[in-house]
């Protein structure tokens, strides 16, 4: 054990909060590493944020992970973000210092490209150009990510034109934002399509996006892990395209977290991956 003498603690807040499989993935590795600790569902208010946060030091917490509706709000609170965290505009993770100052970073990036990395071992961002659908928090996230593997052409495609613009606007060059209107034909000659809608996740409708333009050969990514499969990648891998689907973004971002909380770097196996996904 690393720390003997320490009851670990870290949690995800968020408002809903009980979907998430952060708590099953945090509790796998604790067990892993023979750790005593615990990581849990945080239900907190966009109105109790701050306060909540204010707890995690006197409460002993490490720090904690952030989801819906958080990440942005997150940015007026911490102490300290980083230059990642400002760039994409949103919080996901806040580690407590020894003094109990709080410095939020983001590691939702590091989870979407250390997932594909995993999942498509061969892929490189600068195989051609790539569409990403969506233009909130999530695609801010990957759209930094993407930028930053050396992505040459990102095509950016939002139902609002003006977020789609103002991520454009914001980050330059790889980015272009498209008229939603041209969604269809923005797959054509795409190496990568990527969803960071929220449509396709239970209860949401399905992406409004038709496949017909899109070559064969490229990969479609979606950042949804409930369901799996959402109807666009199963229309996708129905045609023939390769897929990678939203779980491993969760599961990696996880560990630069552990590694920020408590200095290991857990591992994301087949059997962790295999085990979150019973649940799903
Ligand atoms: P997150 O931070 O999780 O990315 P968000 O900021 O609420 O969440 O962004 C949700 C994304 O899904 C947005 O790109 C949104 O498009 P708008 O900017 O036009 O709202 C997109 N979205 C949600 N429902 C949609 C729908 N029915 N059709 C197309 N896009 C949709």
């Amino acid at each position: 054990m690393a720390h003997p003498d320490r009851f670990l603690l870290a949690g995800v807040m968020g408002w809903p909060v009980m979907h998430s499989r952060s708590p099953m993935l945090h509790n796998y590795w604790f067990k892993q590493h023979g750790l005593a600790g615990n990581y849990v569902p945080l239900a907190i208010r966009p109105e109790g944020l701050a306060a909540a946060l204010g707890a995690l030091h006197p409460l002993g917490f490490a720090g904690c992970n952030l989801t819906i509706p958080h990440k942005q709000q997150a940015m007026k609170i911490v102490d300290e973000a980083d230059t990642l965290a400002r760039s994409i505009g949103a919080i996901s993770c806040v580690v407590v210092s020894a003094d109990g100052s709080l410095s939020g970073t983001n590691n939702d990036c590091y989870g979407f490209i250390h997932n594909i990395r995993q999942e498509q071992p061969g892929w490189r961002a600068d195989a051609g150009p790539i569409a990403v659908i969506g233009a909130g928090g999530g695609s801010r996230a990957v759209c930094y990510g993407l930028a930053r593997e050396g992505a040459k052409e990102i095509r950016l495609l939002n139902r609002t034109f003006a977020r789609a613009k103002g991520i454009a606007d914001e980050f330059g060059k790889p980015i272009d934002a498209l008229p939603w209107e041209q969604r269809h034909e923005a797959l054509e000659g795409a190496a990568m399509v990527v969803n960071t809608t929220s449509c396709g996740m239970v209860g949401q409708p399905s992406l409004d996006v038709r496949l017909d333009k899109l070559p064969k050969s490229a990969l479609a990514a979606d950042i949804i892990y409930i369901p799996l499969e959402t109807p666009f990648l199963a229309a996708a891998r129905k045609r023939g395209n390769r897929t990678v689907n939203g779980l491993g973004m969760l599961l990696n971002q996880g560990r630069p977290a552990w590694k920020a909380w408590f200095g290991i770097d857990p591992e994301v196996t087949p059997e962790l991956r295999a085990m979150v996904e019973r649940t799903i």
